[in-house]
Parts: C-alpha cells; sequence; structure tokens
C-alpha cells in the first residue's frame, strides 16, 4: 500500500509558498484511494536552530491548525506532532550509527544554516537529515511530498535504507520516492520574482501570510512589482519577466486553473487590471482558510483532541517498526516498557 509521509516546522507563520507548493498538494492527496497518509508537525527539527522557547508549543498548534484549515482531514490523514512521538529519536539513534559524517557534512542544508563557523554548528544541526530519514522509515513511507531543497535529504534517507539492509543482511526498509508537484513548487516573493517567497526575508511585504486579512493580502498584491509591459498572449512571452510569471503561477495555482488558461484569460491586460482580480482569487480563497485557523486557535481542545489521536496511532505503527528494528539490530528486548 501507498503511505504517504511528510511535514513542517513550527519556525513561524506559513505563507502561500508553504500553501501552494506543500499544503494544497497534501491536502489534494487525500483523494487517492488505498493510501495511508501521515502529516507531522516536526517540533525536533525546529529546535536546531535558534528559537524562541516560549512560543514553541503555540507555533505547534498553529501548524496543526493550519493544517486542518486548509483541509487536512484528521478522517483521513494521520496528523501528529513528532516530539510526541518518542519512536523518532530513538530509530534516528540507531540510524546514527549508519550514517557517515561525510556525507552529513556535505549537505547544502547544513553548510548553509551553519555558515561560516562550522566547528560551532551543533551536533542537532548536523544530524537533522538523520532524524528525518527517521521519521520517514519509521513508517515504511513509499511517497514524501517535498520541496526541491529537500530532495539531497531524501537522497540521504534511500541511502540509509540500503546501509541499514545491507549491513543486517536484510530485506526490511524499501525505498521512499520524494514527490515534488504541488500546484505552485516555486512561489517567489512579491518584491523579487527572482527570489522564493520565503518567512525569513525581512519585508512583510515579500510574502502573503496564512494569517493575513484581506485588505493586507489586496494590499500586498496591488504593491507587488511588476514590469510596465501588459500580460502576453502565450506563456514563452513571460519568460525573463520573473515577476509576472510568478504573479500568473500564483493566480492559476489558486484558482485550480492552468497558466494557460489564465494568459488567455487576460491577454492584453495591463497590471493594473490583473491585480485586482489576482486579489479577488486570493482572498476568496485563502480567507475562509484564515478563518477557520483562528476559530481553531480560539478553542485549542479541538487541535489537541486531533493531535492526541494522531500521536496515539501513529505511535502504534512507530512502536512496531522500532520493536523489529531492535531485532533486527540483536537489541535486546526483554524488559522493553512501552
Ligand atoms: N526538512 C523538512 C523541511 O524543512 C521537514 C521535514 C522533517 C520532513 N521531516 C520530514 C519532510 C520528513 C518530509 C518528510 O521542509
Amino acid at each position: 500500500m501507498k503511505r504517504i509521509f511528510s511535514g513542517m516546522q513550527p519556525t513561524s507563520q506559513l505563507h502561500l509558498g508553504n500553501y501552494l507548493g506543500a499544503l494544497k498538494n497534501w491536502v489534494d492527496l487525500q483523494k487517492e484511494e488505498d493510501t495511508q497518509r501521515l502529516y507531522c508537525v516536526v517540533d525536533l527539527h525546529a529546535i536546531t536552530m535558534p528559537y524562541d522557547h516560549t512560543q514553541l508549543s503555540q507555533a505547534t498548534l498553529e501548524i496543526a491548525a493550519a493544517y486542518m484549515a486548509a483541509g487536512i482531514d484528521p478522517k483521513k490523514s494521520i496528523l501528529f506532532v513528532q516530539s510526541h512521538v518518542p519512536e523518532h529519536a530513538q530509530l534516528m539513534w540507531l540510524l546514527a550509527t549508519m550514517s557517515q559524517m561525510g556525507k552529513l557534512e556535505r549537505m547544502t542544508q547544513f553548510k548553509d544554516k551553519a555558515g561560516k563557523n562550522k566547528e560551532r554548528a551543533s551536533l542537532g544541526l548536523f544530524a537533522y537529515p538523520v532524524l528525518m530519514a527517521a521519521d520517514i522509515l519509521l513508517y515504511k513511507a513509499t511517497h514524501v511530498p517535498v520541496g526541491e531543497d529537500q530532495k539531497q535529504h531524501l537522497e540521504l534517507t534511500r541511502d540509509l535504507a540500503s546501509t541499514f539492509n545491507t549491513r543486517y543482511g536484510v530485506d526490511y526498509f524499501s525505498q521512499p520516492e520524494p514527490v515534488i508537484s504541488g500546484p505552485a513548487p516555486r512561489v517567489m516573493s512579491l518584491r523579487d520574482g527572482t527570489k522564493k517567497m520565503s518567512k525569513s526575508a525581512d519585508s512583510d511585504m515579500t510574502r502573503i501570510n496564512l494569517i493575513d486579512t484581506p485588505e493586507m493580502i489586496v494590499k500586498k498584491i496591488k504593491k507587488a512589482k511588476t514590469d510596465s509591459d501588459p500580460l502576453p498572449d502565450n506563456l514563452k512571452d513571460l519568460e525573463g519577466r520573473p515577476e509576472a510569471m510568478n504573479l500568473v503561477t500564483i493566480y492559476a495555482a489558486l484558482a485550480g486553473i492552468s497558466k494557460e488558461q489564465v494568459i488567455k484569460e487576460f491577454a492584453g491586460q495591463q497590471f493594473g487590471k490583473f491585480k485586482p482580480a489576482l486579489a479577488d482569487v486570493a482572498v476568496e480563497h485563502l480567507a475562509p482558510i484564515t478563518e477557520r485557523m483562528n476559530e481553531l486557535l480560539d478553542d485549542k481542545a479541538q487541535i489537541e483532541t486531533v493531535l492526541h489521536d494522531g500521536a496515539e496511532q501513529a505511535r502504534k505503527m512507530a512502536a512496531q517498526t522500532l520493536g523489529e528494528v531492535f531485532d533486527i539490530m540483536g537489541l535486546s528486548k526483554v524488559a522493553m516498557i512501552h
């Protein structure tokens, strides 16, 4: 059976890039039959970089609320928090014994995040991809929807799966496949069409957050950078016009139509016409999500119940795998307490 696993870090507010690049895709994957889905809030990953410990648990609930508000249905998907299932950290340790430091050192994300002072980077940041491998292998996920930037980590996960099998002479872990898709895998900054929309960008005007009010959405789209040409009548002519391409991509993804259809509808029009139409689509699509998110956050009991149930289901699966891995690795389970 197909099993999907993915996760997001509770590092800060979600924006349109996270929504169109990941979350919307996760929701759409719920239509697939014969598929199990696990969507996790990966709080143990979030603490590998400096963070505000007074805000972490609230941020975790907010991400869970965003999952639910966007349409992740607890009846169709297991929704849980990574730290609620201790087996993640346990399997990570076991996998750490077969992870090569040289490979971890070559991870682009580690190099980016560690920056110039690698000597002072934490072991946690270094081992980040091993924890991610544990997340995936713990549930024997077959498909992992991720962004382009996480492909290298998926490669490492596949590597670890085969190292494990070879080292212990088993055919236990299979190879999880990355799924790089979503209606708009790369949503760019509203101020610079060559940079990804990001939560770390200085100006809030570069992104649309899932908690923005309709007024803010309208304002941000109105002020979005564009060029002075009208929209062309074919997609090819959008090349070399990254801001225009980005807005067309966003429109298409939100409206659930192709970019060609957008172009057809707006060919020859100025941005003065296109932007209000885009703002309408954005508000129409995002306002109900924002509203639902706020409702959920006003009454956290509902989110907590879902997370509690999710953790319970996830834990059953996780404990099963960990037990089997203990056996294969020759660890004694005699007095194991769960
Ligand atoms: N590293 C991923 C990211 O930053 C988040 C993540 C953690 C993840 N564990 C995962 C994604 C397992 C997919 C599967 O986007």
